[in-house]
């Protein structure tokens, strides 16, 4: 059973920035995300908030509601949230961090992410399939 976590602007996909994040919606990209969980023999639960203290809470309450790994895309949050931080590095479920952009190619401050040293890996800069790969790797172990 495995949770789909997007943050901050994530649901504006498809009116946001287009030339970097694509045309798809948060819709589109949660709908995939359960098709490839139905194939990976998971369910998926897809979530998003524009607030660091719900991710918190969501990271935190994991394993608790039986998830058994996370998938996230922590937005902006990826380049500066101890919070979100302490939060992941604080439970026990598996979490993959997943950016669509290739965040490396973009601004500096893109480029450090306070989240991605207590995931298990972290994958950028191949859209949606990003989030397929974090499922199987989750999946795999
Ligand atoms: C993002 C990259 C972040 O730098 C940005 O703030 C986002 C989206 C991505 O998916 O490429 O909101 O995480």
């Amino acid at each position: 059973m495995l949770l789909v976590l997007n943050g901050p602007n994530l649901n504006r996909l498809g009116l946001r920035e287009p030339g970097v994040y694509g045309s798809q919606t948060l819709e589109d990209l949660e709908r995939q995300c359960e098709t490839w969980g139905a194939e990976l023999g998971q369910s998926v639960t897809c979530r998003q908030s524009n607030y660091e203290g719900q991710l918190v809470e969501w990271v935190q309450d994991a394993e608790e509601h039986g998830f058994t790994g996370i998938v996230i895309n922590p937005g902006a949050l990826t380049h500066y949230s101890y919070a979100l931080r302490d939060a992941i590095a604080g439970q026990r479920v598996p979490v993959v961090e997943v950016h669509i952009s290739n965040v490396d190619a973009r601004e500096e401050f893109r480029h450090q992410s306070v989240t991605a040293a207590v995931c298990r890996g972290k994958i950028s800069g191949l859209g949606f399939l990003g989030y397929r790969l974090g499922m199987e790797a989750l999946v795999e172990g």
